[in-house]
C-alpha cells in the first residue's frame, strides 16, 4: 500500500487525473474502474478539462462503475448512471456503449443476480480493470461493500448500512424515496483490478483512513483489504491524513 499525502483536495484530483491519463495513454485498450460520490467529482472535472484542451482522448476506453442503487430507475437524477453521464461521460469522447454501470433496475432478485453475474463476465471479457478508482465511506466501505463484507465477494446485491444511508441522505429530498439496496462490485472483484487508486479528502474521512491504513486487516473496515493489494495507492489531502501516526 503506497500512501501519498498532498496539501489539498485539488492536488489529489490532479494526481488522480495524471494516473488515469497514464493508463489511457499507455494501454492499447484501457479499462477504467470508476466511482461516484463527492470525492471523484474534482477528478472528473479535471479529466473533462484535459479532454477539452485536446490533451486527452477516451476513444477506445472502456469503463466499469463500482455500483448502482436498486429501487430507482437509471433515469433518476440520483442514479449512478445519471451521475456518471452528467459528470463525465457526456462531456468526453468515450463511446457510450463502452461505459458500464451495474444494471439494477430489475425488481426481482433472480434478475438482479443474473445482472451481477453478467457484470462480472463483462469485466472479464474486457480483459480486467487496469486502474480502479475508489472513494472510502465513513465506515470504511469501498464500493458498497459495507463492514463484514467477505473479502472474496463478487458483484452482488448489498444492503446499505445505516451510516451509509445517513451519509447519502444529502442527495435526496426529505419526501423522496432513498434506496437502501445496491448492486455493487465485490471486494474480490476490486482486488482483481491490476492497480487501485483510492482517493480520500476532508476531515470527515480521517478516522476511516486511519482504520484502513493503520488498523488490522479486518472485514469491519473493508478498505483495509487494500493493504494486501500489490499495486494499491492511497492518495489523501492533509485533512484526510490528519489522524495518521
Ligand atoms: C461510490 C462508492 C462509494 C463512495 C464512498 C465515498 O461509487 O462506491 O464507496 O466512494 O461512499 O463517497 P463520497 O466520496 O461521497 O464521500
Amino acid at each position: 500500500m503506497q500512501i501519498i499525502i498532498l496539501p489539498t483536495a485539488d492536488d489529489v484530483a490532479h494526481y488522480a487525473a495524471d494516473r488515469v491519463a497514464d493508463v489511457v495513454n499507455t494501454h492499447g485498450n484501457p479499462v477504467l474502474g470508476l466511482a461516484t460520490g463527492s470525492t471523484p467529482i474534482a477528478l472528473y472535472q479535471e479529466l473533462v478539462a484535459r479532454y477539452q484542451a485536446n490533451a486527452l482522448s477516451f476513444k477506445g476506453c472502456v469503463s466499469f462503475n463500482l455500483d448502482e442503487y436498486i429501487g430507482i430507475p437509471d433515469t433518476h437524477n440520483q442514479s449512478y448512471r445519471a451521475f456518471m453521464d452528467h459528470h463525465l461521460f457526456e462531456q468526453i469522447d468515450i463511446e457510450r456503449t463502452n461505459t458500464h454501470v451495474p444494471l439494477a433496475e430489475a425488481t426481482d432478485v433472480k434478475a438482479l443476480e443474473h445482472s451481477a453475474k453478467a457484470y462480472e463476465l463483462a469485466i472479464q471479457q474486457a480483459g480486467g480493470i487496469d486502474l480502479q478508482i475508489l472513494g472510502i465511506g465513513v465506515n470504511g466501505h469501498i464500493g458498497f461493500n459495507e463492514p463484514t463484507s467477505s473479502f472474496a465477494s463478487r458483484t452482488r446485491i448489498k444492503t446499505l448500512s445505516k451510516s451509509t444511508v445517513e451519509a447519502n441522505k444529502r442527495f435526496f429530498s426529505d419526501d423522496e424515496f432513498q434506496p437502501h439496496l445496491a448492486l455493487t462490485m465485490g471486494i474480490g472483484t476490486i482486488l482483481q483490478a491490476k492497480a487501485v487508486l483510492l482517493m480520500a479528502t476532508g476531515k470527515g474521512k480521517a478516522d476511516a483512513v486511519k482504520a484502513m491504513v493503520e488498523g488490522p486487516l479486518s472485514s469491519m473496515c473493508p478498505a483495509s483489504v487494500l493493504q494486501q493489494h500489490e499495486r494499491a495507492t492511497i492518495v489523501l489531502d492533509e485533512d484526510a491524513a490528519s489522524e495518521l501516526a
